[in-house]
């Protein structure tokens, strides 16, 4: 048995206030239990945050090798540090959310991702390509939990249940998937002006451009001429998401390379799209990643950002922070960190702290945009 109370999220963010399991991960393990151990061959696990279900179904397969889906690389690296501290002889593999994932797969646990576009993707991946008798096992807390994911659901499976919420947690049973019969529906693509966006499920902002990334393209178009953009060859999009900054800055600028970085598989994915969508594929490399740690130190002339400040459902400063001091870490000394944050959130004393000197380059409603530079 996994003791699931020496789980740990390292090295997620970790807080006092932010768990390493829920009640969920166990109602998931309980109600899928008789199918795990009936198809030991055929269990996948999709969206663990830190290891707690692919852990617990381990547990249940005597030795057989699960397949794994964690968007976050955090996801991914948790898992390996927990199944190593709690000496777990547990087999899996890391799969991106395509086809071999799900091929004939009988049994899939499922951590409901927050968005529908998200659950979307699975549920057709997953209808595409399990067994017929797949039992798709989804659970979620009550309060992220909404009507409208039975219906994706339906789109997908001819029979969709919702169980009873145990410890404010409940699970979907979907079975008798029904395969559609076009193009698979993901990843999708909508033209904006010059850009063309290319977007996973999960991804931020799907295939919309962000209203704050709005505000940081006006501001890198307004200043394109100015030397600290117009000479930068070396350019990071740090937690790129689709691609967007990435993509833009690369077009405006034909000199330029980029290393569009993020933790998210369905930003990566969606981010090598985006640059091959816009003929810049070439200059634009698309690479999963923990805050550009992989890059060299030094290495950046210029880095753009337009950092999340929510992890997961808990309201947390804690990952901009650590994308400052990424910043910090690839900028060369004169290099320009460009960034939009939600003006109340006053970033700037930390900006000034963890990169240098920073002023501010526009200021609307709701953003702030502002260039900090490497001292
Ligand atoms: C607000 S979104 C911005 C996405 C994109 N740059 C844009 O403007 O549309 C922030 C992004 O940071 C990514 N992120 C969060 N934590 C990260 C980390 N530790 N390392 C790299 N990227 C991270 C998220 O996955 C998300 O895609």
């Amino acid at each position: 048995m996994i003791d699931f109370d020496q789980l740990r999220r390292w090295p997620d963010v970790e807080a006092p206030e932010l768990v390493a399991y829920d009640a969920t991960d166990r109602l998931l393990l309980d109600t899928a239990r008789e199918a795990v151990v009936a198809h030991p061959d055929g269990v996948v696990v999709i969206g663990d945050r830190h290891g707690a279900l692919a852990l617990g179904a381990s547990d249940l397969v005597d030795g057989a090798e699960l397949r794994v889906h964690q968007d976050a690389l955090s996801g991914e690296l948790a898992l390996a540090a927990n199944a190593e501290a709690l000496g777990v002889e547990a087999r899996w593999r890391s799969l991106p959310l395509e086809p071999d994932l799900v091929a004939d797969a009988r049994v899939v646990l499922l951590q409901l991702p927050r968005g529908l576009d998200a659950l979307d993707e699975i549920a057709e991946l997953v209808a595409a390509h399990a067994h017929p008798d797949v039992v798709v096992v989804a659970g979620g807390r009550v309060k992220h939990m909404t009507i409208a994911m039975n219906g994706v659901l339906g789109r997908h499976f001819g029979d969709v249940r919702a169980g009873l919420a145990r410890q404010k947690s409940r699970v979907l049973t979907a079975t008798s998937p029904s395969p559609g019969s076009g193009d698979p529906a993901w990843p999708q693509r909508r033209r904006h002006g010059d850009l063309v966006v290319v977007a996973h499920g999960a991804a931020f902002a799907g295939t919309s451009i962000d209203v704050g990334t709005r505000a940081l393209l006006a501001a890198l178009s307004a200043e394109a001429d100015a030397p600290g953009l117009a000479q930068a060859a070396h350019v990071v999009d740090l937690g790129c998401g689709t691609g967007v900054l990435g993509a833009s800055f690369a077009l405006a600028h034909p000199a330029a390379r980029v290393v569009a970085t993020d933790q998210s598989w369905a930003a990566v994915a969606s981010a090598r799209l985006t640059a091959e969508a816009n003929g810049v594929a070439g200059r634009v490399e698309a690479r999963r990643d923990d805050a550009g740690a992989s890059l060299p130190a030094g290495s950046a002339d210029l880095v753009l950002l337009n950092p999340p400040f929510h992890v997961g459902a808990a309201v947390h400063a804690g990952i901009a922070h650590k994308l400052f001091d990424g910043a910090a870490r690839l900028l060369r000394p004169g290099g320009e960190l460009w960034c939009v944050w939600n003006s109340h959130l006053g970033y700037r004393a930390a900006l000034e702290r963890t990169v240098g000197p920073t002023r501010q380059a526009a200021r609307g409603p709701k953003f702030t945009v502002t260039v900090s530079t490497r001292r």
